[in-house]
Protein backbone atom coordinates (compact mmCIF):
# COMPACT_ATOMS: atom_id res chain seq x y z
CA UNK A 1 0.00 0.00 0.00
CA UNK A 2 1.17 3.32 -0.71
CA UNK A 3 1.86 5.30 2.11
CA UNK A 4 -0.84 8.41 2.41
CA UNK A 5 -0.34 11.48 1.34
CA UNK A 6 -0.37 14.32 3.50
CA UNK A 7 -0.94 18.00 2.09
CA UNK A 8 0.41 20.71 4.72
CA UNK A 9 -1.69 24.27 4.23
CA UNK A 10 -0.88 26.40 7.07
CA UNK A 11 -1.10 30.12 7.54
CA UNK A 12 -3.02 32.92 9.20
CA UNK A 13 -6.77 33.63 9.82
CA UNK A 14 -8.83 34.55 6.70
CA UNK A 15 -5.91 34.19 4.40
CA UNK A 16 -8.26 32.26 1.92
CA UNK A 17 -6.93 28.94 3.32
CA UNK A 18 -10.19 26.62 4.28
CA UNK A 19 -11.59 27.46 0.61
CA UNK A 20 -7.99 26.61 -1.29
CA UNK A 21 -7.98 23.68 1.24
CA UNK A 22 -11.79 22.26 0.65
CA UNK A 23 -10.99 22.71 -3.50
CA UNK A 24 -7.64 21.09 -3.48
CA UNK A 25 -8.67 18.23 -1.44
CA UNK A 26 -11.73 17.83 -3.95
CA UNK A 27 -9.45 18.25 -6.77
CA UNK A 28 -6.70 15.75 -5.76
CA UNK A 29 -9.30 12.78 -4.14
CA UNK A 30 -7.78 13.77 -0.52
CA UNK A 31 -9.76 13.91 2.93
CA UNK A 32 -9.81 17.30 4.39
CA UNK A 33 -8.95 17.98 8.04
CA UNK A 34 -10.21 21.13 9.26
CA UNK A 35 -7.60 21.41 11.69
CA UNK A 36 -8.47 24.86 13.85
CA UNK A 37 -11.94 23.48 13.88
CA UNK A 38 -10.75 20.64 16.22
CA UNK A 39 -9.44 23.77 18.47
CA UNK A 40 -12.75 25.84 17.86
CA UNK A 41 -14.60 22.62 19.29
CA UNK A 42 -12.16 22.64 22.71
CA UNK A 43 -13.00 26.49 23.35
CA UNK A 44 -16.83 26.02 22.61
CA UNK A 45 -16.42 23.03 25.27
CA UNK A 46 -14.75 25.64 27.48
CA UNK A 47 -17.04 28.00 26.92
CA UNK A 48 -20.42 26.30 27.65
CA UNK A 49 -18.47 24.27 30.88
CA UNK A 50 -17.08 27.65 32.34
CA UNK A 51 -13.45 26.62 31.97
CA UNK A 52 -11.23 29.65 32.41
CA UNK A 53 -9.16 29.67 29.03
CA UNK A 54 -6.17 30.26 30.99
CA UNK A 55 -6.45 26.74 32.79
CA UNK A 56 -4.44 24.74 30.50
CA UNK A 57 -4.73 21.46 33.00
CA UNK A 58 -8.02 21.76 32.72
CA UNK A 59 -8.51 22.17 28.98
CA UNK A 60 -5.86 19.34 28.06
CA UNK A 61 -8.15 17.33 30.05
CA UNK A 62 -11.55 18.32 28.13
CA UNK A 63 -8.79 17.84 24.76
CA UNK A 64 -8.19 14.50 26.08
CA UNK A 65 -12.56 13.60 25.41
CA UNK A 66 -12.25 14.94 22.12
CA UNK A 67 -11.34 11.88 19.80
CA UNK A 68 -13.74 9.71 21.39
CA UNK A 69 -16.48 12.70 20.73
CA UNK A 70 -15.77 14.48 17.53
CA UNK A 71 -16.18 13.14 14.23
CA UNK A 72 -16.24 15.06 10.72
CA UNK A 73 -18.66 14.36 8.28
CA UNK A 74 -19.54 15.09 4.99
CA UNK A 75 -23.54 15.58 4.51
CA UNK A 76 -24.94 16.48 1.10
CA UNK A 77 -21.00 17.46 -0.15
CA UNK A 78 -20.50 19.86 3.03
CA UNK A 79 -18.51 19.16 5.92
CA UNK A 80 -19.79 19.16 9.17
CA UNK A 81 -18.20 18.93 12.79
CA UNK A 82 -20.52 16.60 15.07
CA UNK A 83 -19.37 16.90 18.76
CA UNK A 84 -21.00 13.81 20.50
CA UNK A 85 -24.47 13.65 18.31
CA UNK A 86 -24.85 17.62 18.32
CA UNK A 87 -23.50 19.31 14.32
CA UNK A 88 -21.46 21.84 16.29
CA UNK A 89 -20.05 23.64 12.35
CA UNK A 90 -22.02 26.69 12.95
CA UNK A 91 -21.73 27.10 16.83
CA UNK A 92 -17.80 26.74 16.13
CA UNK A 93 -17.75 29.95 14.33
CA UNK A 94 -19.09 33.11 16.10
CA UNK A 95 -16.71 35.75 16.91
CA UNK A 96 -16.01 34.27 20.69
CA UNK A 97 -15.46 30.85 19.81
CA UNK A 98 -12.46 32.47 17.19
CA UNK A 99 -10.95 34.80 20.07
CA UNK A 100 -11.85 31.66 23.17
CA UNK A 101 -10.09 29.08 20.12
CA UNK A 102 -6.97 31.37 20.15
CA UNK A 103 -6.62 31.51 23.49
CA UNK A 104 -7.31 27.94 24.39
CA UNK A 105 -4.36 26.87 21.67
CA UNK A 106 -1.80 28.52 23.43
CA UNK A 107 -1.84 25.71 26.37
CA UNK A 108 0.73 22.50 25.61
CA UNK A 109 -1.39 20.35 27.30
CA UNK A 110 -4.07 21.32 24.42
CA UNK A 111 -1.80 21.32 21.59
CA UNK A 112 -0.22 17.73 22.91
CA UNK A 113 -3.51 16.17 23.37
CA UNK A 114 -4.51 17.03 20.10
CA UNK A 115 -1.50 15.85 18.21
CA UNK A 116 -2.34 12.08 18.00
CA UNK A 117 -5.78 12.79 16.37
CA UNK A 118 -4.63 15.19 14.11
CA UNK A 119 -2.35 12.45 13.05
CA UNK A 120 -4.64 9.89 12.92
CA UNK A 121 -7.53 11.88 11.07
CA UNK A 122 -4.26 12.82 8.04
CA UNK A 123 -3.76 9.24 7.66
CA UNK A 124 -6.87 7.75 6.48
CA UNK A 125 -7.15 6.79 3.02
CA UNK A 126 -5.56 8.11 0.15
CA UNK A 127 -4.00 10.75 2.10
CA UNK A 128 -5.39 14.47 3.48
CA UNK A 129 -5.13 18.01 3.14
CA UNK A 130 -4.48 19.20 6.64
CA UNK A 131 -5.45 23.13 7.31
CA UNK A 132 -3.55 25.02 10.46
CA UNK A 133 -1.00 26.58 11.75
CA UNK A 134 1.45 24.16 12.54
CA UNK A 135 1.16 21.31 10.38
CA UNK A 136 4.24 21.51 8.63
CA UNK A 137 6.34 22.50 11.60
CA UNK A 138 4.85 20.13 14.30
CA UNK A 139 2.06 17.74 12.84
CA UNK A 140 3.21 16.53 10.12
CA UNK A 141 6.65 17.75 9.61
CA UNK A 142 7.62 15.14 7.23
CA UNK A 143 4.67 15.97 5.02
CA UNK A 144 4.91 15.62 1.51
CA UNK A 145 3.29 19.06 0.00
CA UNK A 146 3.61 21.75 2.21
CA UNK A 147 2.12 25.12 1.46
CA UNK A 148 2.24 28.61 3.91
CA UNK A 149 -1.01 30.88 2.90
CA UNK A 150 -0.78 34.12 3.81
CA UNK A 151 -2.71 37.65 2.89
CA UNK A 152 -2.09 41.31 4.07
CA UNK A 153 -4.71 41.93 7.24
CA UNK A 154 -6.84 44.18 5.80
CA UNK A 155 -7.33 41.95 2.76
CA UNK A 156 -8.26 39.16 5.44
CA UNK A 157 -10.40 41.57 7.40
CA UNK A 158 -12.35 42.38 4.26
CA UNK A 159 -12.56 38.29 3.79
CA UNK A 160 -13.62 37.69 7.26
CA UNK A 161 -16.43 40.18 6.47
CA UNK A 162 -17.87 38.26 3.49
CA UNK A 163 -17.90 35.16 5.37
CA UNK A 164 -19.43 36.37 8.36
CA UNK A 165 -22.22 37.80 6.44
CA UNK A 166 -22.54 34.32 3.58
CA UNK A 167 -23.30 32.92 7.22
CA UNK A 168 -25.18 35.28 8.72
CA UNK A 169 -23.14 36.40 11.18
CA UNK A 170 -22.45 39.64 10.39
CA UNK A 171 -24.98 41.22 12.41
CA UNK A 172 -23.08 44.25 14.56
CA UNK A 173 -19.29 43.48 13.29
CA UNK A 174 -17.89 45.86 11.39
CA UNK A 175 -14.93 46.07 9.06
CA UNK A 176 -12.46 47.84 12.11
CA UNK A 177 -13.32 45.47 14.90
CA UNK A 178 -12.92 42.50 12.68
CA UNK A 179 -9.31 44.14 11.42
CA UNK A 180 -8.86 44.53 15.10
CA UNK A 181 -9.34 40.90 16.11
CA UNK A 182 -7.11 39.67 13.02
CA UNK A 183 -4.44 41.80 13.97
CA UNK A 184 -4.75 40.41 17.93
CA UNK A 185 -5.22 36.96 17.13
CA UNK A 186 -1.77 36.96 14.39
CA UNK A 187 0.26 38.27 17.37
CA UNK A 188 -1.25 35.62 19.67
CA UNK A 189 -0.85 32.64 17.63
CA UNK A 190 2.85 34.08 16.30
CA UNK A 191 4.16 34.78 19.63
CA UNK A 192 2.97 31.61 21.80
CA UNK A 193 5.94 29.75 23.21
CA UNK A 194 4.08 26.43 21.36
CA UNK A 195 4.22 26.05 17.97
CA UNK A 196 3.92 29.42 16.53
CA UNK A 197 2.21 30.33 13.59
CA UNK A 198 5.41 30.32 11.02
CA UNK A 199 6.13 28.50 7.68
CA UNK A 200 8.23 25.59 8.38
CA UNK A 201 11.27 26.20 6.15
CA UNK A 202 10.89 23.96 3.99
CA UNK A 203 7.32 25.45 3.03
CA UNK A 204 5.98 27.14 -0.03
CA UNK A 205 4.74 30.73 1.18
CA UNK A 206 1.74 31.48 -1.05
CA UNK A 207 0.76 35.02 -0.90
CA UNK A 208 -2.95 35.31 -1.98
CA UNK A 209 -3.37 38.92 -1.86
CA UNK A 210 -4.58 40.40 -5.19
CA UNK A 211 -4.28 36.89 -6.54
CA UNK A 212 -7.49 34.95 -7.71
CA UNK A 213 -8.96 31.52 -5.81
CA UNK A 214 -7.91 29.30 -9.06
CA UNK A 215 -4.49 31.08 -9.20
CA UNK A 216 -4.03 30.25 -5.82
CA UNK A 217 -5.49 26.54 -6.21
CA UNK A 218 -3.58 25.93 -9.17
CA UNK A 219 -0.35 26.63 -7.18
CA UNK A 220 -0.55 23.61 -4.24
CA UNK A 221 -2.19 21.66 -6.72
CA UNK A 222 1.02 22.02 -9.06
CA UNK A 223 2.64 21.27 -5.64
CA UNK A 224 0.63 18.33 -5.42
CA UNK A 225 1.26 16.43 -8.74
CA UNK A 226 4.68 16.80 -8.28
CA UNK A 227 4.46 14.49 -5.38
CA UNK A 228 2.78 11.70 -7.51
O1 LIG B 1 -8.07 28.22 11.49
P1 LIG B 1 -9.03 28.70 12.59
O2 LIG B 1 -9.26 30.17 12.58
O3 LIG B 1 -10.32 27.93 12.56
O4 LIG B 1 -8.29 28.33 13.97
C1 LIG B 1 -8.83 28.65 15.22
C2 LIG B 1 -7.70 28.86 16.24
O5 LIG B 1 -7.06 27.63 16.51
C3 LIG B 1 -6.62 29.84 15.80
O6 LIG B 1 -6.67 31.03 16.56
C4 LIG B 1 -5.31 29.16 16.08
C5 LIG B 1 -5.65 27.79 16.54
N1 LIG B 1 -5.03 26.75 15.73
C6 LIG B 1 -3.79 26.30 16.11
O7 LIG B 1 -3.21 26.84 17.04
N2 LIG B 1 -3.21 25.27 15.44
C7 LIG B 1 -3.81 24.70 14.39
N3 LIG B 1 -3.22 23.68 13.74
C8 LIG B 1 -5.09 25.17 13.96
C9 LIG B 1 -5.67 26.20 14.66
Amino acid sequence: MTRPLIVALDGPAGAGKSTVARLVAERAGLSLVDTGAIYRTVALLALRGGTPVDDGAALGALATTLPARLRFVVQRGENRVVLDDEDVSAAIRTPDVSTAASAVARHPAVRGALLELQRALGRRGAGSVLEGRDIGTIVFPDAEVKAFVTASPEERARRRMLELAERGLGEGETYERVLAAIVARDKQDSERAVAPLRPAADAVVIDTTGKTLDEVTGAVIALVAAHR
